[in-house]
């Protein structure tokens, strides 16, 4: 309700100052104390994945607080979990503005943030300073300007740096707009880098008495061979779950829309069906060896609910709650509620 005020609002700005405002709104209605008001219900669907235990599988995906600055006031909107960052070992502005586009008729954005972050001694602070006590992701990726080759000296240092810190650290290797960074996706580029960082959290694991699970975040736009053999690289090296999907540079049947070629990735209702069956092949592909979490194109219930039955323990939410606002993560939360104690 208050967010049906709010967005037309909101809608009117440019998309990334509507961001902030909108971020900055929620932070104070938090001190307030009245920022649950603008969530639905709370809704408690206990499910252990991971590991770890969440109060419901409805989580905020990556991207929207990028520095860790918000915990505590988006801890009140309702999510089962929260998954913050991409950062970098080294703070870097990213792409010059203007870079983020609403597709308001395709319930759509294009963005080429280009992990605009304040690096992980900042961003490390700030998760410290935060009360939250909930599944905490921490997404971690390259500086721009780290050579390609030496991605896995970012990833360890950023891994070190969150560790304590992190329920869990997604490897964030899918992002459009760092230049070659999808690269690490594919072959041995793939199985040096996750062989690295297993190395590198059984060091950390040892030394610090918590084996902390990685998930692997991976795109939309792998064909089914890329998507296999991402499977069982990271089945083979000891990763933890699988995201599936950061943004695509396709633009499926947006093409003709203002905005539709602007450079960068493509989130929300056009995506859902690509998400859905990179899903599903993932889910034919791991067959239960990992569990999957996905994200893409949730903008209802009903697309909640096709996540999981493609075969995803998890989900996350970003485009969504900026056309539907936070009412969403409830909307979500309790059809999911219904479908996994039918299906159970
Ligand atoms: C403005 C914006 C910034 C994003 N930044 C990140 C990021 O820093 N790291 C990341 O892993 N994904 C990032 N994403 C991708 C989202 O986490 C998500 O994977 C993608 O948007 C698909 O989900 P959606 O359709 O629900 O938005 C970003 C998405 C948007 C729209």
């Amino acid at each position: 309700m208050l967010y049906s005020l709010a967005r037309p609002l909101l809608f009117a700005l440019d998309p990334e100052r509507a961001h902030d405002i909108a971020l900055t709104g929620l932070h104070m209605a938090a001190r307030l104390g009245i920022a649950r008001g603008f969530a639905g219900s709370k809704v408690n669907t206990p499910t252990t994945v991971m590991g770890l235990a969440f109060p419901n599988p409805v989580g905020l995906a990556a991207g929207l607080d990028k520095n860790a600055e918000h915990i505590d006031s988006l801890s009140q909107l309702g999510f089962g979990f929260l998954e913050v960052g991409t950062v970098t070992p080294r703070p870097q502005p990213g792409n010059p503005p203007k870079r983020l586009f609403r597709i308001a008729t395709a319930r759509a954005l294009i963005n080429r943030m280009g992990f605009n972050n304040c690096g992980v001694e900042q961003f490390v602070s700030n998760v410290r300073a935060a009360r939250y006590k909930g599944v905490l992701g921490i997404n971690i990726g390259k500086n721009f300007d780290t050579p390609i080759e030496r991605a896995l000296d970012d990833y360890r240092y950023c891994l070190r740096a969150v560790y304590e810190y992190a329920s869990y650290v997604t490897i964030n290797i899918s992002s459009p707009n760092t230049q070659n960074l999808r690269s690490l996706q594919e072959g041995p580029a793939l199985d040096q880098l996750l062989a690295g960082l297993a190395r590198e959290r059984k060091d950390l694991s040892e030394k610090r008495g918590r084996r902390v699970p990685i998930a692997l975040k991976i795109a939309p736009d792998l064909d089914r061979a890329d998507v296999d053999f991402a499977a069982q690289c990271a089945c083979r090296n000891e990763m933890d779950a699988i995201i599936a999907t950061n943004t695509t540079v396709a633009r499926p049947g947006i093409e003709d829309l203002r905005d539709a070629d602007q450079a960068g990735g493509l989130s929300g209702a056009p995506l859902r069906e690509r998400a859905t069956t990179i899903v599903g092949w993932l889910s034919e592909s791991l067959a239960g060896q990992l569990p999957i979490i996905a994200v893409g194109g949730i903008m209802n219930a009903v697309d909640a609910v096709e996540k999981v039955s493609a075969g995803a323990s998890l989900i996350q939410l970003y485009t969504g709650l900026i056309y539907r606002g936070p009412r969403l993560v409830s909307e979500c939360a309790q059809a999911l509620h219904t479908y996994l104690s039918e299906h159970r």
